[in-house]
């Protein structure tokens, strides 16, 4: 067996599909810079795979793809509302701030790791709008699945959106975990994305088994062409960009990318199962997708420590276990069996 790590779902290696679309698309030359035949493909494959119309920029990180979008949908004195655990507010260095030229990320407290309704509509109708001296709301970014392994339901997300379109904002959705949000689900892309009201979606692919490629989704076609020109400025539109678009076309081919998500979700149900029948371990955050949130005692952090699994120590008891597409249920169970010789 190999090694167990449940550090990150970026620590998996590469879907051996997509490896072997990256090998197909090497052979002979192509026109570079995006203009070749497997880019024009994919700009079909994700319209059909959305149903409608959309520009695909593929990007090599999913900073890049939330910078990205967070530019095309906020300007330099915009507020972007969004959740204060979101990637685009802790983890990102402020590239959202530095890309859409000085926006700021205005964040609200969240339940595990959701906006609450309530306190959007108050964020928002005591923003200011319209004063000089305050940043005008121009955006609401959610992640979905979200940053504590949770799931914003439709009603939900169709809730937050009514509010957020009320007071004239655009909608962006960090998909790092889209696929993993979409195999929980059973909704289409499409019921996901723009038919809720999404403008603008970070297609993550990286985590669940592609190789350095996420993508920036456009629905609205008022920004198809001003994506381009972002997406270069930023140093985003690679020379050798068949290799990225083979990769997304090989993602969502015949349904891989749900199947890869199905084993991430599916191993961390398991994972979790397990951990909350062991005496002394509780779940922080309900677990809807692959990621695991939980207290245990510090004998049972330092013994996972000790017999080699990897996980995430957030400090204070707290832990974080993360699947991936191709994370078995042998290693899941070695990560239990050493939990459990440690249990209270
Ligand atoms: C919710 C979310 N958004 C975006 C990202 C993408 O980040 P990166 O630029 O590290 O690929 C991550 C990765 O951890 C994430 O969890």
């Amino acid at each position: 067996m190999t090694p167990v790590s449940f550090r990150s779902d970026n620590v998996a290696g590469v879907a051996p599909e997509i490896l072997a679309a990256i090998g197909a698309a090497n052979g002979g030359t192509a026109p570079s810079y995006g203009t070749d035949p497997l880019t024009a493909q994919l700009q079909e494959r994700f319209g059909q795979l959305f149903e409608t119309k959309v520009r695909v920029a593929p990007v090599a990180t999913g900073t890049a793809a939330n910078a990205l979008s967070l530019s095309l949908l906020a300007g330099p004195y915009g507020a972007v509302m969004c959740s204060a655990t979101a990637h685009i507010n802790d983890s990102e260095c402020g590239a959202g701030e530095f890309f859409t030229g000085g926006a700021k990320l205005v964040t609200l407290a969240s339940r595990h790791g959701k906006l609450q309704p309530d306190a959007l509509e108050h964020a928002l109708a005591t923003a200011g709008i319209g004063m000089t001296h305050r940043v005008q709301p121009q955006l609401l970014s959610v992640t979905e699945g979200t940053e504590r392994g949770t799931l914003y339901q439709l009603d939900e997300l169709r809730e937050l959106f009514a509010i957020a379109k009320r007071f004239g904002l655009r909608i962006h959705m960090d998909g790092a975990r889209f696929a993993n949000a979409l195999a929980a689900l059973r909704c289409s892309p499409a019921e996901l994305t723009w038919k809720l009201g999404v403008d603008v979606l970070s297609f993550g692919a990286t985590k669940n088994g592609a190789m350095c490629t996420d993508a920036v989704v456009v629905f609205d076609p008022g920004l198809f062409d001003e994506l381009g020109f972002r997406a270069r400025r930023a140093g985003q539109v690679f020379s050798k960009m068949r290799f990225l678009s083979a990769q997304l076309l090989a993602y969502v081919e015949g349904g891989l990318w749900l199947r890869l998500a199905d084993n991430a979700n599916a191993t961390a149900a398991r994972l979790a199962r397990g951990l909350e029948a062991l005496s002394g371990v509780t779940l922080v955050d309900p677990v809807e997708i692959n990621e695991v949130f939980a207290t245990m005692p510090p004998g049972m952090i330092e013994g996972l420590k000790a017999a080699g699994m990897g996980f995430h120590d957030r400090g204070g008891g707290h832990i974080r276990a993360v699947t991936a597409f191709d994370t078995t249920e042998e290693q899941v169970d070695a990560f239990l069996a050493a939990a459990a010789r440690h249990a209270d």
